[in-house]
């Protein structure tokens, strides 16, 4: 399985998450535990898209807990309306931020982190249920084009939720 995940490095942002969609849909349909499908999909973006940070927030009891996740030590909890995660679950809607530093109450939890995209995870029920948060260590990184494709790979997650 790992070595259907290596995706080549010269491919564009478009085609790198085209070749990921399918493979995404392939691990969650043969697995039903909603923990190591969350793994499985941050794991297959963060190293196909070499991002820095790609993690899950879960809603427990009224506030956000880290889940599966690749990347540096995190954050555990954030509270709904705190930093880019709270933002995104209070407005159930993705939040792309350009600047970290310039994001009121950007919550930091890597000095490297520079650009980020957070994009809410509904279940089949619409309900959202948890966030999917990927962090940069480049300015601006995140565009149009990654909030369509991720948005997409969020409905694969929210199935196995
Ligand atoms: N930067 C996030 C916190 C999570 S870490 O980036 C992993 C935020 O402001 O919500």
């Amino acid at each position: 399985m790992a070595e259907e995940l290596q995706i080549p490095r010269t491919k564009s942002k478009a085609e790198k998450y085209e070749a990921l969609l399918p493979q995404m849909e392939s691990l969650v349909s043969g697995e039903s535990d909603t923990i190591a499908n969350l793994a499985n999909i941050s794991a297959a973006i963060k190293y196909t898209m070499e991002f820095l940070f790609v993690g899950f927030y879960i809603i427990k009891e009224g506030e956000l807990v880290l889940g599966p996740f690749q990347g540096p030590i995190a954050c555990t909890r954030i509270q709904k309306g705190n930093g880019v995660c709270g933002t995104c679950w209070e407005k159930e809607e993705p939040v792309i931020v350009d600047d970290v530093d310039e994001f009121p109450g950007h919550i930091a939890c890597s000095d490297f982190s520079r650009s980020e995209i957070v994009l809410p995870v509904f279940d089949q029920e619409g309900t959202i249920r948890a966030v999917l948060d990927i962090d940069s260590i480049k300015l601006a990184s995140f565009s149009e084009v990654d909030q369509q494709y991720l948005e997409r790979i969020c409905a694969i997650a929210g199935q196995s939720l």
